[in-house]
């Protein structure tokens, strides 16, 4: 019987071997490309959502830590660090047990959702809870990892960015070429830096394992978006305190600030940002029309897909994708908060087969 193994084991002969030689895996990627009727009919195209809740510790962060952990296993490393805003300590909490080694994990101070939090203390973690952003954070981790025998697993590791690329050959194999707008949510901007690089190896036959085979024909163009509140790259200087209620793309100054606007301007694409409410509402939207749950930070990429298409930015007929990068049950608060900002109440009825009927209006 065949089981999906891992992005590692799938797409080999694409990595360097200092990804494949000792692989820690949890069966990460192949996750489902889901045709999403709704939001077609609303942007006059094909969408599909992308969705990475289903990687084993519910975001797309395993991708890239299997293979950051999988190098750093052939290094011999004990100990890893990472800074987060959630799902990086989850992910690397979790591998980091699968590799028998320890981790450490740098958040900063009280933005975490309670689901990525209680895994990578789940997964053994030592939580250190740091007095500043997530910035801090990334700053405090890259020294640790310069001046101590610790590696250091967030995406300026490069092998984060080779797992991450799995993503897009993903989507090439499901689609059969690459789609015409990819749009995704931007925090630390290594996920767009990874699609891209995904995308435009798949497109060339002379890229690392490509053995002159070209699965793409054609790039897509890259939509990102940031929260209103954390969205450095839009305005164009640092923000020094991001607020957003996506907590997980609660950023301010993004370590792949450069390979982000590359992405855009090389595909002409865009990076925009979204407001909080319109987070919200396409929150809502993937949960009740499409029906995909999802965290609030992962609604950026739908949200903003309908920004720019109420902008006219795209064409009728476009096939998009939409990647949604983590789970709803990661922070499922936001699923019992109304449109209108109320709390969602359970009817309540006695036990009684007519009241519970009637409650839910069956005649
Ligand atoms: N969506 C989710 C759910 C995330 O957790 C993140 C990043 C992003 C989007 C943005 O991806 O940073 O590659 O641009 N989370 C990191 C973390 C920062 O610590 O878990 P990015």
């Amino acid at each position: 019987a065949h089981q999906w193994r891992g992005v590692i084991a799938e797409y080999a002969d694409r990595l360097p071997a200092t990804i494949t030689e000792h692989v820690v895996t949890l069966r990460e990627g192949g996750t489902p490309l889901i045709p999403a009727e709704h939001l077609s009919e609303l942007v006059g195209g094909q969408v599909h959502v992308k969705y990475e809740g289903l990687n084993p510790t519910g975001s797309f962060k395993d991708r890239g830590m299997t293979a950051a952990i999988s190098d750093a296993a052939r290094k011999g490393a004990r100990a890893v660090i990472c800074a987060s805003t959630g799902n990086t300590s989850a992910s690397a909490a979790a591998y980091a047990t699968k590799a028998g080694m320890t981790c450490g994990v740098l958040v900063p101070e009280g933005k975490i959702a309670m689901g990525k939090l209680s895994q990578a203390i789940a997964h053994g973690a030592t939580l250190i809870q740091v007095d500043g952003n997530f910035d801090d954070c990334l700053t405090l981790a890259r020294k640790l990892a310069e001046a101590y025998p610790v590696e250091l697993v967030n995406s300026v590791n490069p092998a984060r960015i080779e797992g991450q690329k799995t993503a897009a050959f993903e989507v090439v194999d499901a689609l059969g070429d690459a789609p015409d707008i990819h749009c995704l949510p931007v925090g630390n901007a290594g996920n767009i830096t990874a699609y891209w690089r995904g995308y435009t190896e798949y497109a060339d036959p002379d890229a690392p394992g490509a053995g002159g085979v070209a699965p793409a024909t054609r790039l897509p163009r890259m939509f990102g978006f940031q929260a209103a509140g954390a969205a450095p790259i839009v305005l164009g200087h640092p923000v020094d305190q991001p607020e957003t209620i996506a907590t997980a793309i609660r950023i301010g100054n993004p370590a792949s600030w450069q390979q982000a606007e590359a992405a855009r301007d090389e595909s002409g694409g865009l990076i925009d940002m979204v407001t909080d409410e319109e987070i919200l509402t396409a929150h809502r939207l993937l949960s009740a029309r499409e029906g995909i749950f999802v965290e609030p930070a992962s609604a950026a990429s739908v949200a903003g897909l309908l920004k720019a298409h109420a902008a006219g930015l795209v064409p009728a007929g476009s096939t998009i994708v939409c990647t949604v990068t983590g789970h709803g049950l990661k922070d499922p608060q936001w699923a019992l908060r109304g449109a209108d900002g109320s709390d969602v109440e359970p009817v309540r009825v006695s036990v009684d087969v007519v009241s519970a009927a009637d409650a839910l209006g069956l005649e």
